[in-house]
């Protein structure tokens, strides 16, 4: 498993440690890395585990700004800022959850050399990585030992029920977080295992079969927000996009849920209000339905 993981990754498979999925993974680098007051900094909109987690652990949170406007870029200001007070740790998702866009070379290169300038680790989790529809950005722990990566196969390979993931880091740090793994799950599944190798053996094949989901579905999204006024996005990488709404967003997702069977998150759970993510992974003919239903409950909301 590690082999596979380390392969797909582009490093060594002994930076490698299997976790059950990318939760652990994240929960591991909070208990070998925080003490209580420690200050982490997460992006926003974000996923909310990667901050409640670590708050959970007592660490005192503030957030980095990745506005709409810029794509989901990082406020590469607030970032530089970070090298002159750095934190305890930097949280951040490659590609975003929940914008969908990515973190090129160069952006993980400018990221490192400020953890380089402030002596600080970055988590990046990576767990939509490889959905890019394009050729995925590379796993930032081959760009800098100044990464450490959490990931799985939940999203991805869709296999969120095996609780199969990883994180990926240089020794030291790696040694801290197997310690960690010893008062949580101590090893990972052997049956989770034995599956994860075999369709990770034929990731290739999987990955043909997403793309050309993914492309088609992501077409027919990108239609559907050019004709309802009340939508704007920003084109994602991949399944995920966190489209703005000109409306009570919150009333909307209850009446597409409860009317019509569109489940969409309300962006207050990302830390932005305004917006709604949208996943479109699925087969096309739901992903049409649900657009259908969507527009319904626009005009009813
Ligand atoms: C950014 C991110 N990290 C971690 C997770 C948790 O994934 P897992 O099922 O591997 O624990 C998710 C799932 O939604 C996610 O979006």
């Amino acid at each position: 498993m590690r082999a596979q993981i380390a392969r797909l990754s582009g490093v060594p498979a002994d930076q490698v440690l299997a976790t059950a999925g990318a939760s652990e993974a994240n929960l591991l680098v909070g208990l070998a890395l925080l003490e209580r007051g420690d200050r982490v900094v997460v992006e926003r909109p974000g996923y909310e585990p990667l901050w409640k987690t670590f708050q959970l652990l007592g660490a005192e949170i503030s957030f980095l700004p990745r506005p709409f406007e810029s794509g989901f870029q990082p406020d590469w200001e607030a970032v530089e800022a970070l090298g002159d007070h750095p934190p305890r740790l930097l949280v951040l998702t490659n590609l975003h959850n929940p914008g969908g866009t990515r973190l090129g070379v160069d952006d993980l290169a400018r990221l490192a050399e400020v953890a380089e300038q402030g002596d600080f680790p970055i988590l990046m989790d990576e767990i939509f990585r490889e959905a890019a529809l394009d050729e995925p950005p590379p796993s930032a722990l081959t760009v800098s030992d100044r990464f450490i990566i959490t990931s799985s196969v939940t999203k991805v390979y869709g296999l969120g029920g095996l609780r199969l993931g990883w994180c990926m880091a240089v020794l030291d740090l790696l040694a801290a977080l197997h310690q960690a793994k010893d008062f949580t799950s101590v090893a990972p599944s052997l049956l989770s295992d034995a599956v994860g190798v075999r369709v990770l053996t034929d990731r290739k094949a999987v990955r043909r079969r997403n793309q050309r989901l993914m492309a088609t579905n992501r077409r027919l999204v990108a239609e559907w927000i050019q004709a309802e006024s009340a939508v704007e996005w920003v084109l994602p990488d991949a399944n995920v996009s966190f489209p703005r709404y000109r409306g009570d967003v919150d009333r909307l997702a209850s009446v597409a849920f409860e009317e019509y069977g569109v489940l969409v998150a309300p962006g207050r759970m990302f830390g932005a209000p305004d917006h709604f993510r949208l996943c479109y992974g699925t087969d096309t003919d739901t992903v049409t339905a649900g657009l259908e239903g969507l527009s319904q409950a626009i005009r009813e909301a």
